[in-house]
């Protein structure tokens, strides 16, 4: 049976100041994503903090918040079977020291914090960060 879903990707303000966006974007179809829905733009911190207010009791929260909306970003809906874990999978381990070889943010990826790329981690989650960025 099959079990297409969508996912939210970020491409982060490291890789697009980078001129990265292509070449993330050609890793998603090489790997079998459609891109259905993608747009450039750039959102305020405080749009960057309801974005992220699962992590609002982290450590990391503010930093985190203010680099997100530090510069362009490429949003993207992505769609393929089982894309949650499938994306997770492409993107490798949050710190990019410690993701495998092939995938986006060891191959791109500058720290933690500049680690290139976003995706949803469930699809509880994907679903509201898609209408976040593009419920009409
Ligand atoms: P992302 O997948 O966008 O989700 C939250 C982000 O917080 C994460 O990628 C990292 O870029 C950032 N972050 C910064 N510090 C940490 C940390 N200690 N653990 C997890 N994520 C962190």
């Amino acid at each position: 049976m099959s079990n297409v879903e969508n996912t939210l990707s970020i491409i982060k303000p490291d890789a697009v100041e980078r001129n990265l966006d292509s070449q993330i974007k050609e890793m998603f179809i090489k790997n079998g994503f459609d891109i259905i829905k993608e747009k450039k733009i750039q959102i305020d911190k405080i749009e960057a903090e309801k974005f992220y207010k699962v992590h609002e009791t982290k450590p990391f929260y503010n930093d985190l918040c203010t680099y997100l909306s530090s510069g362009p970003i490429v949003v993207m809906v992505l769609e393929k079977e089982n894309a949650i874990l499938a994306n997770r999978e492409l993107m490798g381990s949050t710190n990019p020291k410690d993701a495998k070889e092939g995938t986006i943010r060891k191959k791109f990826g500058l720290s933690i914090d500049k680690n290139s790329v976003h995706g949803s981690d469930s699809l509880e989650n994907a679903k509201i960060e898609i209408d976040f960025f593009f419920k009409s």
